[in-house]
C-alpha cells in the first residue's frame, strides 16, 4: 500500500481530486467506484470546482456506488442516491443514466445484489474505487466478520455503525438496520483503490490497518493484498501510527 501523508482534510481532498482527475484524463470513459459519508465530500467539492473552472468532463464516465440503505427511497435526503446527486452528480456533466447506486427498495434484494455485481463486470470492472473506512474497519458496509469472499450482499448494520451515521438522521431510531453493500470480493476486483482517512476518530482504525494482521475481523485489512492501493491520510488519522 502506498501511503501519502497530508496535513489535514482539505489537503487530503485536494490530493485525491488531483489523482482522480489525472486518471480521468488518461481514460475518459473510466468506471469510477464511489463512496459516501463525510470523508469523500471534500473530494467531490474539489471535482465540482475543477469541472467549473477547467471543464473536466464526466460525459463518458460510468459510476458505481458502494452501498445503499435497505428500504430507503432514492428521494429521501438520507439515502445514498440523494447524497450522490446532491454532493456530485447534479453539479458535473455526468450522464445520470450512467450512475449506479444499489437499489435499496428492490423486491428481491438477493436478485438486486447479483444484478449489481454482474452489471459492474459487464462494464469491464471498476478502474478506480474511492473508499472511506469505518471506525471498526468496515469498508462499504462490510462489517467485521464479513467473509473476504463476499460478493454484493445484504448486511445488518452494527450498532456502532448506526450510531456513527446517526448524525445525519433526526434520531438513532431512524437509521436503517440493513444495507446493500458491494462485497469485499467485489471491491477487491477494482483495478485500483484510493482509500481516504481523516480525523482523530479514525486514528485507531489507521493504526490497526498498518499494524494489525489480515483478518475478517477488520475488513479493511484485506486491502494489504491488493496490488494497487493508495491511502491518503491526514495528521490526525496518523496520530497513533
Ligand atoms: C459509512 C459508509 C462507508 C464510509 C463510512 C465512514 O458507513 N457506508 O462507505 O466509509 O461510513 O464514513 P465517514 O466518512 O462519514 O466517516
Amino acid at each position: 500500500m502506498n501511503i501519502i501523508q497530508v496535513k489535514n482534510y482539505s489537503e487530503m481532498s485536494a490530493k485525491a481530486a488531483d489523482m482522480l482527475i489525472s486518471k480521468l484524463h488518461e481514460k475518459l470513459n473510466m468506471n469510477l467506484g464511489l463512496a459516501t459519508g463525510g470523508t469523500p465530500k471534500g473530494l467531490y467539492d474539489r471535482l465540482i470546482q475543477d469541472h467549473k473552472e477547467h471543464g473536466t468532463s464526466y460525459k463518458h464516465v460510468t459510476s458505481f456506488n458502494l452501498d445503499e440503505y435497505v428500504g430507503m427511497k432514492p428521494q429521501d435526503p438520507n439515502s445514498y442516491h440523494y447524497y450522490m446527486a446532491d454532493a456530485l452528480f447534479n453539479h458535473i456533466d455526468i450522464d445520470v443514466s450512467n450512475t449506479h447506486v444499489p437499489n435499496g427498495l428492490a423486491d428481491t434484494p438477493e436478485e438486486e445484489c447479483r444484478r449489481y455485481d454482474e452489471m459492474i463486470q459487464n462494464h469491464g470492472g471498476i478502474d478506480l474505487q474511492i473508499l472511506g473506512i469505518g471506525q471498526n474497519g468496515h469498508i462499504g458496509f462490510n462489517e467485521p466478520g464479513t467473509s473476504f469472499n463476499s460478493p454484493t450482499h445484504i448486511v445488518t448494520l452494527e450498532e456502532s455503525t448506526r450510531k456513527a451515521n446517526a448524525r445525519y438522521f433526526n434520531s438513532l431510531d431512524e437509521v436503517p438496520t440493513q444495507a446493500i453493500t458491494m462485497g469485499i470480493e467485489s471491491i477487491m476486483k477494482s483495478k485500483e483503490i484510493l482509500l481516504l482517512i481523516s480525523g482523530e476518530a479514525k486514528a485507531e482504525a489507521m493504526y490497526q490497518l498498518l499494524n494489525g494482521e489480515i483478518t475478517e475481523d477488520f475488513p479493511a485489512s484485506i486491502l494489504k493484498k491488493h496490488h494497487c492501493v493508495t491511502i491518503i491520510a491526514d495528521q490526525e488519522a496518523l496520530a497513533k501510527v
